[in-house]
């Protein structure tokens, strides 16, 4: 029954489209449970570079089954390009199979993910504009349109104008937007249905007879735990559940079926959009991990926030998914520092606090409290086993791992699928 999640520690971007792939090739099923197309992962197969954005990072190993399951929201034009962009690249896409419930992000979600933003002006999100958080209000609201809803042409009518009746009232009234027109929507929503009809299905029912063959089944978080909407930085967050629980919810698979938690874990930190975030750099070393980390958005574009490591974060990981194992991504990034500082606590109003503070003011006030930590110049990137890192990368990383409080099982020394050293494995 190996059953593993496999999910971001930080506030997403941590590695985790590499480290599923890199399972890949010895799981049968690899599953997303939450998000959409807000995730953007990035895949190095030899001298190929894949940016997936919707699919299962499982999609590029050919003996694994890829599965959209319930938690997911999803839009479909983006999915059936997706496809074709990995078909026309000689990737069989055949074997993905999409939940019947899994929600729909239709037309008027994007919008009103993007007008909402506008309005909220300097308070916005900086969302990805994809109508991820809409479309979850709607499934919430008991409004959303659902895979399954696209094969039944008058539940579909009928969802969709009972959605839109509040939703054109908000538009017209409330954002001076035009209204948008049932009809309009239902027929490019059947447009879907078709070409969609191949991969739908009872997904429940296929993971857990799947984990009752002892199958290995891997589920992929999108985004990561600082941006889960119950334990992240709230409100600037996204509306799903990245955590550990939110692959049981997203998948419908008893938390008693998990074997393994991995928690992935940049050596340093990131962020994209708005919201607090204690050890952000302003100065040249921010950029310096801007650039040499290549910390560019892969769905939005947007240059990504940096700053250093840090454990209060990693510890708090830790305690909201359980987890088992980290895999450390991105070591190589942080070759030529002469002293890395590490941030081990804060300092709010005056205080030394260790663990990451529920209250949102706090977070807000929190200063890092930095250690340093000494650094190396050697290149690390041919790296095959912790032995071959020089030793104050080794020291580098035992440290991390006893301010973490999990162990550190793998670490990536480069974006290629085999730029990694395994310490234990996953399997
Ligand atoms: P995800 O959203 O968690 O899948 O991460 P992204 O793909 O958005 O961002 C991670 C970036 O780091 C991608 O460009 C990866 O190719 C790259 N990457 C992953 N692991 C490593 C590593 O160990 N070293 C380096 N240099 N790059 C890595
Ligand atoms: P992956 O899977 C980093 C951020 C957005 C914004 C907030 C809410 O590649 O790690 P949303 O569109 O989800 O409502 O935006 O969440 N965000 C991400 N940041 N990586 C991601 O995905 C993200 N998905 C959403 O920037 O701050
Ligand atoms: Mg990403």
């Amino acid at each position: 029954m190996p059953a593993l999640v496999l999910l971001g520690a930080q506030w997403g971007d941590e590695g985790k489209g590499k480290a599923t792939d890199l399972l890949g090739g010895s799981v049968d099923y690899v599953v997303r449970y939450q998000g959409g197309n807000n995730a953007g992962h990035t895949v190095v197969v030899g001298d190929q570079k894949y940016a997936l954005h919707l699919l299962p990072s499982g999609i590029l190993s050919p003996g694994c089954t890829p599965v959209i399951g319930n938690g997911v929201v999803v839009d479909p034009s983006v999915l059936l390009s997706e496809l074709s962009g990995l078909n026309e690249r000689g990737v069989d896409t055949s074997k993905l199979l999409i939940s019947g419930n899994a929600h729909i992000i239709t037309p008027y979600n994007v919008t009103v993910d993007k007008v909402s933003e506008r309005f909220l002006g300097k308070r916005k999100i900086g969302t990805t504009g994809r109508g991820i958080g809409p479309t979850y209000a709607d499934k919430i609201n008991r409004v959303g349109i659902r895979v399954q809803d696209l094969y039944d042409e008058s539940i579909l009518t009928q969802k969709v104008e009972a959605a839109l009746d509040a939703k054109n009232q908000i538009l017209t009234k409330l954002y001076n937007r035009r209204a948008i027109a049932a009809e309009q929507v239902v027929e490019e929503l059947l447009g879907y249905a078709d070409k969609l009809a191949p991969y739908v299905a009872d997904t429940v029912l296929v993971l857990n007879e799947a984990l009752e063959q002892d199958k290995v089944v891997l589920f992929e978080g999108g985004q990561g735990t600082l941006l889960d909407i119950d334990h992240g930085t709230y409100p600037f967050v996204t509306s799903s559940n990245p955590t550990a629980g939110g692959a049981c919810t997203g998948a419908g698979v008893g938390p008693t079926k998990i074997s393994r938690v991995i928690g992935i874990l940049k050596a340093y930190t990131t962020r994209v959009g708005a919201g607090p975030f204690p050890t952000e750099l302003f100065d040249e070393d921010g950029e310096a991990l801007r650039r040499i980390g290549g910390e560019r958005g892969v769905t939005t574009g947007r240059d990504r926030r940096c700053g250093w490591f840090d454990a209060v974060i990693a510890r708090y990981a830790t305690r909201v998914n359980g987890l088992t194992d980290f895999f450390l991504t991105k070591l190589d990034v942080l070759t030529g520092w002469e002293q890395i500082p590490v941030c081990v606590a804060y300092e709010i109003d005056g205080r030394r606090v260790e663990e990451l503070p529920y209250s949102q003011s706090d977070f807000h006030h929190a200063k890092p409290v930095y250690e340093m930590l000494p650094g190396w110049s050697e290149d690390i990137s041919k790296a095959k086993s912790f032995s071959d890192l020089p030793k104050n990368a080794q020291a580098y990383v035992k440290a991390l791992e006893e301010m973490s409080g999990a162990p550190i099982s793998a670490i990536g020394v480069g974006p290629g699928r085999d730029e990694t050293i395994e310490i234990n494995s996953f399997l």
